[in-house]
């Protein structure tokens, strides 16, 4: 089913069946009336952009063993305390993870928060039973011992909770940190670092009047996914910061739970030298750039003759989504001073990367990600609404518009009758209805929703495949992720229709936005196991729209 569907008889039906109660997972204080209220699409709230941005600090992996994720309050908005979580002791985020390429890791980690989890090193390639299977829940009190080896290309990484059904909510509450690997062949470039770079991680967030952090999705965020009212950079609301004259480097992380950004600095150009695996083979000049939950791009810019000048980091339109794009709002504002410019010369060339060549892939698969589904449950609910609105005159139309989606799933909803629960006249996993917070929604990958008995892939060790992801027929945007691998985009059919300036490299993460089909090509090179790929959009994720695939 699509989603305009689902809209469709959400707004027709939503009150014979009650839709839209607060989920068990948030907690008694987010618990407020202002959680059902927030509509979709409400509009950011803006400020005067006079709080100093918070630098995230660097974890010193000398003398720091232990990291843990902690339940703490901390003052988003001046109107009160937000119930967040963090990676540290100021709440969160965390502690930034840096580290030479090759080094090991060896962290002993803790939940202290209520919610079960679990860190995922997301773009790391690294053992599976390192990276936050979605299985692995540590419940509050536990720990677990994260050892391994970082050796990959330098590049901006992060590290979240990965729990299954509980992603979004680890995430929205505060949990998220930057790893940041570096190599000789990025030093070898000199390029703006210490006070000439900014790490940025972009998050909306949904707070209420009293300053209270809400994650509560009803049906139609489940479809939409969760925004906030609030964006957040480094945690802090309405930003500023202050940057030298002369070059400059953000690295940028979009670690929002669903909403993407059309990035801009009010028309001024930049340059994007690497995304989410690292360095591009050459920088490529933009003046704006669309970035999707999960994705990270390194830019460059020159404040040469910029002194005392204002900037605005901010959200610009952008097409390709039924929800999102449609609200101009500033995000961070960037204060050039006066200081002695920074000399830097942009390199023509970045680094070296050899495309993979179509034709060693030896399997391509689809994988549709259009489809939606309702579970049996909610089905025969349509199904005795639709018998009701026959009953009334006057509500055709209504009815004609639920008629469409009928057999959109192979459900045929004239054989429901009132008192059967399932048979939903086809074979699929319907029947075991996926409930995610309650909802009766579930989102799938060729219209099978995540199951963590299921291996849904089995991959050689060391073949290269191609992965379709179908979104031809779709409504909504998917930013496709897939661990314990760094892809190249292939190629984009529909909509956008072209590779953008930061899928020239390396690549975990890719947005699929209404109506486009795009490739990748990766090989499979890491430890067998079990591993994970989903749509980052984590309403979407934690409600179905996951696979595992088991590297052999
Ligand atoms: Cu950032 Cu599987 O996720
Ligand atoms: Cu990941
Ligand atoms: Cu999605």
């Amino acid at each position: 089913m699509k989603r305009k569907d689902f809209l469709k008889i959400t707004g027709t039906a939503s009150t014979l069946m009650g839709l839209g109660g607060i989920s068990w997972l948030v907690d008694a204080q987010t618990n407020s009336a202002v959680a059902g209220t927030v509509n979709r699409q409400e509009k950011i709230i803006e400020g005067a952009f006079t709080n100093p941005l918070y630098i995230i600090p660097d974890f010193d992996l000398k003398t720091e063993k232990e990291f843990k994720a902690s339940p703490v309050k901390k003052e988003i908005i001046p109107n009160g305390k937000a119930d967040v979580f963090g990676y540290h002791p100021e709440g969160l985020l965390g502690k930034s993870i840096v580290v030479n390429r090759g080094d090991n890791i060896d962290l002993h980690f803790t939940n202290e928060t209520p919610i079960p989890t679990n860190v995922h090193w997301h773009g790391c390639i690294i053992p599976p039973d390192m990276d936050g299977f979605p299985s692995l829940k540590i419940k509050q009190g536990e720990s677990y011992q994260y050892q391994f080896k970082l050796d990959q290309r330098a590049g901006t990484y992060w590290i979240h909770p990965h729990p299954d059904m509980l992603t979004g909510i680890g995430v929205a509450k505060g949990l998220a940190a930057f790893v940041i690997v570096e190599d000789d062949e990025e030093k070898s470039l000199k390029l703006p670092s210490g006070e000439h770079e900014s790490r940025l991680v972009i998050q909306d967030k949904r707070l209420d009047k009293q300053g209270q952090l809400l994650y509560a999705p009803t049906d139609v965020e489940t479809m939409t996914g969760y925004f906030g009212n609030y964006v957040l950079v480094n945690g802090t609301a309405h930003p500023y910061h202050t940057v030298k004259a002369g070059w400059h480097r953000f690295r940028l992380l979009n670690g929002s739970n669903a909403r993407i950004y059309n990035l801009s600095l009010g028309g001024k150009t930049f340059y994007i030298i690497g995304s989410d695996g690292g360095l591009l083979t050459k920088p490529s000049e933009q003046k704006e750039l669309l970035v999707a939950p999960g994705e990270r791009v390194d830019i460059l810019v020159d404040f040469t003759n910029d002194a005392d000048k204002e900037y605005f980091i901010q959200n610009e339109l952008f097409s390709g989504d039924d929800d999102q794009g449609k609200e101009i709002f500033k995000i961070m504002k960037v204060k050039v001073s006066k200081d002695a410019g920074y000399q830097y010369t942009l390199p023509q060339t970045l680094s070296v990367i050899n495309k993979i060549p179509v034709p060693q892939a030896t399997k391509t698969r689809t994988l549709d990600i259009s489809n939606a589904k309702m579970d049996a449950m909610y089905a025969q609910m349509m199904a005795q609404e639709k018998k009701n609105m026959k009953m009334k005159k006057g509500k055709m139309k209504d009815m004609n518009g639920m008629e469409g989606m009928s057999g959109m799933e192979g459900m045929n909803m004239s054989n429901m009758n009132e008192g059967t629960t399932q048979q939903m006249g086809d074979n699929s996993s319907m029947q075991m209805g996926r409930t995610w917070n309650g909802m009766k929604m579930e989102h799938t990958i060729n219209d099978i929703p995540y199951n963590d008995k299921v291996v849904n892939l089995t991959i050689s060790r060391g073949t290269t495949e191609i992965w379709e992801f179908d979104n031809s027929k779709g409504d909504e945007s998917h930013p496709m992720h897939v661990h314990g691998v760094q892809f190249q985009v292939v190629s984009r059919i529909g909509g956008r229709n072209a590779l953008q300036p930061s899928e020239m490299g390396f690549k975990d993460t890719v947005l699929c936005m209404a109506g486009e089909k795009v490739s990748v090509i990766m090989k499979f090179e890491t430890i067998p196991g079990k591993y994970i790929l989903h749509c980052h959009n984590l309403e979407h994720e934690d409600s179905g729209m996951m696979w595992c695939y088991e590297l052999v």
